[in-house]
């Protein structure tokens, strides 16, 4: 007898056709977050859920779901799921790390540019007829190449921009909130404590997951810590930044630019940072290529297929679920 399975906000046809296969598939069509009280009522009955990283799905809901065995996130970061309820409660979680990596660093490397040679302000110049006869000295960017590139967190993305640095001649640094991980290094890039990484970079890229020890990494103490002309680049996630720390930071001088694809109450934006020129802004769009896109919603149906069939799935977030795992 097939199980029901939700998606909850619309995803790529290959994906539910994967599921389908195997399930019996409702899904939100409409483009927009359930509500808790949705989310509840349309998961009531269902063994997996394939889930959007704007779904908050805490112990409550999750304890209110008896059937649930596996949410399937799509997306890298999980920090919008309570791993250590679902773990309790036996419920699998997965995620799809890997297929968006290149992709997600080409973003970072994006925003990057565009800060350091204000390509989006100059788009809006152009476009408002205002190109005539440009001054010497006018329109200066921030020199990229050769400069030093400071990654905090040199995971899979972290890895993958600081690959990327080679081409610009770049010196590369980094931290990882793990010192020493083996598993977190790169040719050529050097390791050093936050705070020097913060003091000698010229840009400075965010590739940390967010937890209790990255919220607010980057607050007033580490603004003050960077140079004046350093560009801070964040893909990752918004509250790993103090928005209203950053705003001081870009209004008073004390760093040079930002350019931003998350923030810290998505998708409400911190006012100010909406009026600044020195900040370059997208809608947490790093992983938006149609190929990476189709291939995490794919991931994500191949997780939750192999969950409900009693198989590992490839990307379990909470290993400890698994002994423990629903049936
Ligand atoms: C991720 O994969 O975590 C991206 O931020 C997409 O939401």
């Amino acid at each position: 007898m097939p199980q029901n399975v939700y998606v909850t906000r619309p995803i790529f046809d290959e994906a539910i056709d994967v599921l389908k296969k195997e399930a019996r598939v409702s899904f939100n069509s409409e483009e927009r977050v359930l509500s808790r009280a949705e989310l509840v009522d349309r998961l009531r009955d269902v063994s997996g859920v394939v889930a959007l990283t704007t779904d908050t799905i805490d112990r409550e809901i999750m304890e209110s779901l008896p059937k649930l065995r596996v949410i399937a996130n799509v997306g890298v970061g999980y920090n919008n799921l309570d791993v250590s309820a679902a773990t309790s409660l036996g419920i699998l979680l997965t995620n799809t790390p890997g297929v968006l990596t290149e992709t997600t660093a080409d973003f970072a490397w994006a925003l990057l540019l565009s800060a350091a040679r204000r390509t989006a302000e100059a788009d809006a110049f152009t476009r408002a007829g205002k190109f005539k006869l440009l001054g010497v000295q006018e329109y200066l960017g921030h020199e990229v190449s050769g400069k030093t590139l400071g990654i905090v967190g040199l995971g899979r993305i972290g890895q993958a921009v600081a690959r990327r640095a080679a081409g610009f001649n770049m010196k590369v640094v980094y931290c990882n909130s793990q010192p020493g991980d083996p598993n977190e290094t790169h040719d050529n890039a050097m390791e050093l404590s936050f705070e020097s990484v913060l003091r000698t970079s010229d840009f400075i890229s965010l590739h940390v997951p967010l937890n209790a020890q990255t919220t607010h990494l980057l607050n007033d103490r580490a603004f003050a810590l960077m140079k004046r002309n350093a560009i801070v680049i964040n893909t990752a996630r918004g509250p790993v930044i103090d928005e209203k720390a950053l705003v001081r930071a870009l209004t008073n001088g004390s760093i040079a630019g930002a350019g931003l694809d998350v923030y810290e109450r998505e998708p409400d934006i911190e006012p100010e940072l909406l009026t600044l020129r020195n900040v370059v802004l997208a809608p947490h769009i790093g992983s938006a290529t149609r190929e990476t896109r189709l291939l995490m919603c794919m991931t994500a149906a191949d997780n939750l297929i192999a969950a409900l069939k009693g198989v590992r799935p490839p990307n379990l977030v909470n290993a400890e679920a698994w002994e423990s795992r629903r049936s």
